[in-house]
């Protein structure tokens, strides 16, 4: 199927996006690719890979950004996301989002913004409680841009994204009722099946900054240190004894990963019992994930960087003629198309 009949198949746009500051691991597998390339063929979708949204909390290393947006374009292409049905692009070559952000910032309150429980945990992390940037704490106007530029009424994305989600429909009633139209759509959020994917040192979620994820582009013998270097359940000492399975990364990880789930109850069973060792697990849980990576890891090998630009590049345009085509009638629901 082509991009225009996608584009113009009856179905719902669907939109969701990642900021590029690091490559993709598989914590967003769970939380969102694995959804996007399943939910391609139904809806008319949208992915975004986030620059602008990247440089506010990454303004000083532009150059993160710049190589980051190929490796998660080769991400994206790897686990399946085919430039012919969904339109990939990067959010700064549409400026027409910019300008939606601009307009939207009328209709938001610093409080409500202060509020949201995402920034607020992510300016924690970050140690920027007192000296916050405007534009950091403005990313979720900029977020509600991103989805109603392009109608999109389906966002699949981890759970911490659910605040953007709430906020952007407040934007959206607000901005109909105040300009007396019914032009923006509200949308929802598609969890993806596991939620959060804890990082391997069980510290807390899997990210890049505090280097504990699997990445999708790891080669297998990095896979294979990562599993086993798992945080399990730190009382289980000798096989035989019982072992928790609340808390262990590695049955976090089977949760997510392993099909059979009877075989994964049996294997909880056990492991809580005593007499199931946790470099056995392991290698059950070795074995998954190379049967996921492997083919990812094999179209990855077949992506040149030409391909992937030209994949960016066509995306950015057909991204861009549909967001002007939403500002056009946002302009006009304000009153500022003076010459139209
Ligand atoms: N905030 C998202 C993240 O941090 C990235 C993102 C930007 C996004 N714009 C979006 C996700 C629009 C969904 C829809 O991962």
């Amino acid at each position: 199927m082509s991009g225009d009949m996608a584009n113009s198949s009856a179905g719902k746009v669907l939109l969701t996006g990642d900021r590029p500051s690091g490559k993709l691991h598989l914590g967003h597998y769970v939380g969102s690719l694995q959804n996007r390339v399943l939910l391609q063929h139904q809806y008319s979708s949208y992915i975004m890979i986030a620059d602008v949204q990247a440089l506010t909390d990454n303004f000083e290393r532009p150059d993160l950004i710049r190589e980051s947006i190929y490796e998660v374009a080769s991400d994206y292409l790897s686990v399946g996301i085919d430039p012919n049905i969904a339109v990939i692009y990067i959010q700064s070559q549409v400026p027409e989002i910019t300008e939606l952000t601009i307009y939207y910032m009328n209709l938001v309150t610093l409080a409500r913004l202060e509020r949201n429980p995402t920034v607020k945990a992510e300016l924690a992390q970050k140690g920027m409680t007192t000296s916050i940037p405007v534009g950091f704490l403005c990313y979720p106007i900029n977020q509600a841009a991103d989805i109603t530029a392009f109608e999109a009424e389906i966002v699949p994305a981890g759970d911490d994204q659910q605040p953007m989600i709430e906020q952007t429909n407040e934007i959206v009633r607000s901005f109909n009722r105040t300009y007396n139209v019914s032009l923006l759509k509200e949308c929802q959020a598609l969890i993806g099946k596991a939620g959060r994917l804890p990082g391997i040192d069980g510290k807390g979620k899997a990210s890049k900054s505090l280097n504990n994820a699997i990445y999708l582009s790891d080669a297998q013998n990095v896979v294979e240190e990562k599993v086993m270097a798992m945080y399990t359940d730190p009382d289980h000492l000798k096989v035989t004894d019982p072992g928790k399975v609340a808390g262990n990364v590695v049955f976090s990880y089977l949760q997510a990963f392993h099909d059979d789930k009877e075989e994964l109850r049996d294997l909880e069973n056990h492991y809580a019992r005593g007499g199931l060792g946790d470099v056995t697990l392991k290698g059950i849980l070795l074995k998954d994930l190379e049967a996921l990576l492997g083919p990812i890891r094999a179209k990855r090998a077949q992506i040149s960087k030409d391909f992937v630009l030209d994949v960016l590049r066509t995306g950015s345009k057909k991204a861009q003629t549909k967001a002007a085509e939403t500002l056009a009638r946002v302009r006009s629901a304000i009153g500022i198309d003076y010459f139209a």
